[in-house]
């Protein structure tokens, strides 16, 4: 798959109303949604009311990234504000397959995300479980961050285990993409690529969009 993600962390949101209607209609095929709660990250993002405010809105399916502590807490009321996949940070579960059931049995689909310094291969027991690995690129917490490089190793890695344990899971890249690096991610085995800054961060978002989405998409 060769999907869009932008990250609406990015976003003016004094113009929130505009920033979802230029989304909705442009070629973006996911709204990325960044949770923080100042614990698992050291940054706050934003929370249920805002959410509330892009559901109402947007048109395009929700993802959410939830950098956050003890996520099963609050799970089920993300799933209520409309997420139809909800990613849960590998380093911040102790029981992730309790927890990605947990996100399964409300109509969600389950996704796991891992730090840079996390290896895939602690994914081989969970991986057939999940319907997405978020790939952090950058160190979670910031938008407008490098791109770390080892990120394309670790891709081949996630696809030879997706392979080897017939997973149907997606690879999201998250974190400093851009139209540079758009189409290598994707030839290197990407399905999804979030991008904040290189959309939000833009003077014409719409344009940003197009581009990208023709990196991602070009033969
Ligand atoms: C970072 C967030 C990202 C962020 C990406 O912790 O998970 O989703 O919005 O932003 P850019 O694309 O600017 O690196
Ligand atoms: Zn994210």
């Amino acid at each position: 798959m060769k999907l869009l993600a932008p990250s609406l962390l990015s976003a003016d949101f004094v113009n929130l109303n505009l920033v979802i209607q230029i989304v909705n209609e442009s070629p973006a095929d996911w709204l990325h949604l960044d949770i923080m709660d100042g614990v698992f990250v050291p940054n706050i993002s934003f929370g249920f009311p805002v959410l509330a405010a892009v559901q109402k809105h947007c048109q395009k399916p929700l993802d959410v990234h939830l950098m956050i502590v003890e996520p099963d807490r609050y799970i089920s009321k993300f799933a209520e504000y409309g997420a139809q996949y909800i990613s849960v940070h590998y380093e911040a579960c102790i029981h992730l397959h309790r927890t990605i059931q947990n996100i399964r049995s409300l109509n969600v689909h389950p996704g796991v995300a891992i730090n840079p310094h996390t290896s895939v291969h602690l994914l081989e027991d969970i991986i057939a479980d999940i319907d997405l690995v978020c790939l952090m690129s950058v160190n979670p917490g910031f938008g407008g961050q490098k791109f770390i490089d080892n990120t394309y190793k670790k891709i081949e890695q996630l696809k030879n285990l997706i392979i080897q344990k017939n997973s149907k899971a997606l690879i999201e890249i998250d974190g400093g993409v851009d139209v540079y690096n758009a189409q290598a991610l994707i030839k290197t085995g990407a399905d999804v690529l979030v991008a904040g800054n290189s959309v939000f961060g833009q003077k014409d978002i719409a344009r940003a969009i197009h581009q990208l989405k023709e990196e991602i998409t070009k033969p």
